[in-house]
């Protein structure tokens, strides 16, 4: 029963916070996005990146995306999340260059279009990452995740629950997405940091 009000709970919220986003202005957007990607070139875990991921926006959500000329200047490799074509909530990752060929996906989110069996090659474990900059929805002071409700990157990232190699996340989003604290599932894999246009929070 507990869990039965959370998941309304979280579905509430849920839909509360991916309205504040949407409420946004063109013009909001478009600083939130510069603030952001201003705050995450002074951070030493992307300073450090040679193979980082990051994900072209929807719904609002903030733009990491003025962040890739001066990745590519830095010989940066970037990936893309790709829904996986095999198993459900699944996320691959994909090189993303100026000359990759992309398609929509089922959210109608731009992706590498990996219908060719070349540009299945031009995939990446995703362990053999060193950074993921992550889309969330809520987030809190302790750099907990809420995201979409779909469990796409928690079941994408599972292995991290185990020891071995592992990349360093990193959460971005809106200072209005930020929430006095969020529940914490078993699965949830745990973020080190959240930036957003206004502040940056490190998991204690
Ligand atoms: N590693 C995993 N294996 C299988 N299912 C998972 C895994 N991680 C998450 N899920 C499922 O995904 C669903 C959504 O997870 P949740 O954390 O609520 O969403 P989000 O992370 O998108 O906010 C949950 O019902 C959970 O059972
Ligand atoms: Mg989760």
């Amino acid at each position: 029963m507990e869990s039965l009000h959370r998941d309304v709970d979280k579905r509430a919220l849920r839909r509360f916070l991916r309205h504040q986003r949407r409420a946004l202005s063109q013009h909001e957007q478009r600083l939130a996005a510069q603030r952001l990607c201003k705050q995450l070139k002074s951070l030493p875990e992307i300073r450090r990146a040679r193979r980082l991921s990051l994900y072209l926006p929807v719904n609002g959500e903030i733009d990491p995306t003025p962040l890739l000329p001066w990745l590519r200047q830095r010989n940066v490799d970037i990936y893309l999340p790709v829904l996986c074509p095999f198993s459900a909530n699944r996320l691959w990752f994909v090189a993303y260059r100026p000359d990759t060929p992309m398609v929509k996906n089922r959210f109608g989110i731009w992706e590498p279009d990996v219908r060719f069996s070349a540009q299945r090659r031009n995939r990446l474990p995703t362990w053999a990452l060193d950074t993921l900059i992550v889309p969330l929805v809520g987030f809190d002071a302790n750099a907990n995740r809420m995201g979409m409700g779909g469990g796409f990157y928690d079941r994408s990232l599972a292995f991290m629950h185990r020891p071995g190699p592992s990349p360093t996340l990193i959460g971005v989003a809106h200072a209005c997405q930020q929430v006095a604290s969020l529940p914490v599932e078993p699965w949830d894999v745990p973020l080190q940091v959240v930036v957003s246009d206004q502040d940056c929070f490190r998991r204690q």
